[in-house]
């Protein structure tokens, strides 16, 4: 009896099992091709062919950026505005033979961005070309591939020798992912389906959900189409049906109207996500499966009131970030993503802007997973040049398609919460400024008008701005100028606004000057030289900032107290490769940036966290190495308390509270050797305490790895941050002792740097100077199955090892 009860509940399992992987049964396949291609740099059109003799062609694998690879130059042409690396033209192959069972699929290419002006070639057949970098794009291959084990050879030239072509550092190359999609003949399109929540109550939410569906069989075809709404644990919480007939070549929208009771919702705290899969079946079989991401939530911007968002008043406290990933170039690593993203969240930014193009799908799908809000971002220019060879080239033939993919591919996204056509456009100070903007706002609502469409704009007088005068935006941003924040609802009379970029303030990590003046600006008054200093480096004491710009204090002081101001976006949250703002070659990279090129926090970074973040905040700084004698200014940032007592070897120099809307306090200690102590109060009660304490000699090496483990996919990364300290582990705040670094086993060096912005050094080599007392190894598995050993050493230190576990 009793096995017969156990082969029930057996059998039973087995059905339920049986039913659930038939819902789950995945018949769509999405290859990730990005590993084994060749790279040959320079022209070379015979590479189309299908046999070539490219053994001496370079193997390797995608994500690919080829400038960051080269050695800087003042004189290349990419000038250190864009970074003062190569550029040129560079091609890629791939040999690869299809699975004989798909012989009756459609085969698509998919690719994620190509810095730029890529073309693509077949089994020598010609593609298509795509200018703009930023743009992801597919094709179908399907009628050139060959099946039976042959080989297919896929070419790929990329051209990026116009330049200048952009103001900032574009990289160079396939920098983003590469993807082969595979379907039956009749399918849902890549990027063909559009969810939203046009509905929310707490007790339900109606979601509005259409797909495109193609027939590309021979005959009209009756199709099934199920869309199921799944929960964050892929369970089914709602379902709809449809059938419909599609004639041979055609294709239909299919449209839903599904209802989740008792929604969860997506906000920036929660992130919580459902997803859409859709089934496709043909006489009871399944063909094709698609999934789209969905976030329910819902948010409107208010003339008064500024952003609220899932009925909440809430401030957008945004950072703008280019699309390089410092030592990596431009060359995208999820990883490396999500390394910036999760500081800056701990910072307690809850929004990014994709300055100033579509950003990778990649930052996305972090963005939906660990919550941020993302004012998505098209372009730089339209048909009035910033610099001589950027998109204005290429704007009049193919700003409608790149426009149109850059919806299609974003819309889904809860994370996505703003459209910007484009950043200072010169064309909002002439009037042809009205019929773009207006073009380009439709373009968008035909797409998608569940969010509103913005352009950062500068020219904050009505009559003189012909973008705000298009009447098409929903939200105007404005960059800078934030003094005049105040008097904007009396000039754009009902207008709802964000700070769409501000602050642009420099600094160099770890670097201190005392100047007398509380704020300076870049260039100085009357064009007067910059007198900079001989390093190349600038201050960290959020006392310099580019003239258009001002201190992060200032600029957040007046965010903070404006509730019209819906938020605001920093530029930048990360430094990043060109635009070396206040100085000439050899600075390469920027000085805007909260973190530094290789990630680390400057001091600002815990002004943010004190006033954004939710930890308790005591930051102390500067270092403590100076001249016996000097005076020091020295700041606190601090929240969770009302007071700071300061203590130098151990006696009081005084409690210090911030007053009104002060951001920080501060002291001038005249300098001892020794420890300076910091700390907080709630009335009685201690908060936090910090201290700096005076370094020694350097002695060692202290390596800190961003995680203990790597997994051998050829993708994961591990971040290993070095410290030269002395012997009672103390940071050695001027410590730039060279580092060599060895690494074995299953990962390979994928980049080293220290944030220094004047530094000519290689990114991609085994050895670094750390500037002041740190720098950054960056470590990419390379597949096998191994432990990573990695050991730094330098002449006058103690070298240090650590190990890396492969999972
Ligand atoms: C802004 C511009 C940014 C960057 C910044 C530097 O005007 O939008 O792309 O150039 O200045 O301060």
């Amino acid at each position: 009896m009793k096995k017969i009860k156990t082969l029930l509940v057996l059998g039973f399992i087995i059905i339920i099992t049986y039913s659930c992987n038939q819902h789950q049964e995945k018949v769509r396949i999405t290859k990730d091709f990005t590993l084994d291609w060749q790279f040959s740099l320079g022209d070379h059109p015979e590479a189309v062919r299908d046999s070539i003799n490219s053994d001496d062609w370079r193997k390797l694998n995608l994500p690919h950026d080829w400038s960051i690879e080269g050695e800087f130059s003042e004189f290349n042409p990419a000038k250190p505005e864009g970074g003062a690396l190569p550029t040129g033209i560079g091609w890629y192959r791939k040999e690869f033979t299809l699975n004989e069972a798909w012989e009756n699929k459609v085969i698509t290419i998919v690719f994620d961005g190509v810095y730029r002006n890529s073309e693509v070639w077949v089994n020598g057949n010609y593609l298509g070309k795509r200018p703009y970098g930023y743009s992801s794009f597919k094709y179908d291959i399907s009628r050139f591939v060959k099946y039976a084990g042959q080989k297919n050879v896929i070419a790929v030239k990329v051209d990026n020798s116009e330049q200048p072509n952009s103001r900032w550092y574009t990289g160079s190359g396939i920098y983003r992912n590469v993807w082969l999609s595979v379907t039956n003949k009749a399918f849902v399109n890549y990027w063909g389906t559009f969810v939203n929540t046009p509905e929310i109550t707490q007790n339900r939410a109606t979601v509005s959900f259409k797909a495109t569906v193609n027939n590309t069989f021979e005959s009209q075809k009756k199709l099934k189409i199920i869309t199921r709404i799944l929960n964050d644990k892929l369970e089914e919480v709602t379902k709809g049906e449809e059938e419909v007939v599609i004639a041979s070549g055609k294709s239909k929208d299919v449209k839903f109207s599904l209802v989740v009771d008792k929604p969860k919702l997506w906000n920036v705290d929660h992130p919580y996500l459902y997803s859409v899969e859709t089934l496709v079946y043909s006489n009871n079989k399944l063909i094709d499966n698609y999934t789209t991401p969905l976030g329910i939530r819902s948010f409107e911007f208010n003339a008064q009131k500024g952003f609220i968002f899932n009925g909440k008043s809430t401030k957008i406290k945004g950072v703008c970030l280019h699309h390089d990933l410092g030592a990596l170039g431009s060359a995208i690593n999820k990883e490396a993503i999500k390394r910036r993203l999760v500081s800056l969240k701990r910072m307690g930014a809850n929004a990014i802007r994709t300055a100033h193009n579509p950003p990778s799908p990649e930052l996305l799908q972090l963005c939906d997973s660990i919550g941020f809000f993302v004012q998505d971002e098209l372009f730089d220019v339209w048909k009035k040049k910033k610099v001589k060879e950027d998109y204005h080239n290429n704007f009049e033939e193919w700003h409608v398609q790149d426009l149109k993919d850059w919806i299609v591919r974003d819309r889904n996204h809860p994370s996505v919460f703003m459209w910007s056509i484009g950043n200072e456009i010169r064309e909002q100070f002439d009037s042809t400024g009205i019929e773009i903007t207006q073009e380009l706002t439709k373009l968008v609502k035909e797409l998608d008008t569940s969010r509103p469409v913005t352009s950062a704009l500068t020219e904050n007088e009505p009559q003189k701005n012909f973008i705000y005068q298009s009447g098409a935006l929903d939200v105007l941003g404005f960059n800078y100028k934030h003094e005049a924040y105040e008097d904007l609802p009396n000039r754009f009379k009902n207008a709802k606004f964000i700070s769409s970029e501000s602050v642009s303030g420099l600094a160099t990590r770890g670097h201190y000057d005392f100047p007398k003046d509380s704020t300076q600006f870049w260039p100085p008054a009357h064009n007067q030289p910059f007198n900079g200093n001989e390093d190349f480096t600038v201050s960290a004491y959020d006392n310099i900032a580019a003239y258009w710009g001002a201190t992060h204090e200032d600029t957040w002081k007046t965010v903070k107290k404006l509730p019209f101001i819906a938020g605001m976006f920093v530029w930048t949250g990360a430094d990043y490769l060109g635009e070396p703002i206040p100085y000439p070659y050899p600075a390469r990279s920027s000085y805007f940036g909260i973190l530094d090129l290789a990630g680390f926090p400057k001091d600002v970074y815990y002004m943010y966290q004190s006033e954004w973040g939710n930890e308790d905040v005591l930051h102390l700084f500067p270092h403590w190495n100076w001249k016996e004698g000097d005076t020091i200014p020295v700041w606190a940032y601090y929240n969770h308390a009302d007071k700071v007592e300061l203590f130098l070897n151990g006696k009081s120099l005084g409690v210090k509270s911030k007053v009104g809307d002060e951001l920080h306090v501060s002291w001038d200690v005249p300098y001892a050797a020794g420890e300076l102590k910091a700390i907080s109060y709630k009335g009685a009660t201690k908060v936090k305490e910090t201290s700096v304490k005076t370094a020694g000699l350097a002695t060692s090496i202290k390596l800190d790895a961003s995680k203990s483990t790597i997994q051998p996919n050829q993708k994961d990364m591990v971040f290993i941050e070095v410290t030269i300290q002395d012997k009672n582990g103390i940071m050695v705040p001027d410590a730039n002792n060279h580092i060599v670094f060895e690494v074995t086993g299953g990962a390979d060096i994928a980049g080293v740097d220290n944030g220094y912005q004047a530094s000519l050094e290689p990114f991609q080599a085994n050895h670094r100077n750390a500037y002041n007392g740190k720098c950054l190894l960056i470590i990419k598995s390379n597949g096998k199955e191994e432990a990573v050993h990695i050991t730094a050493s330098s002449p006058e230190l103690s070298s240090e090892s650590i190990t890396i576990k492969s999972n």
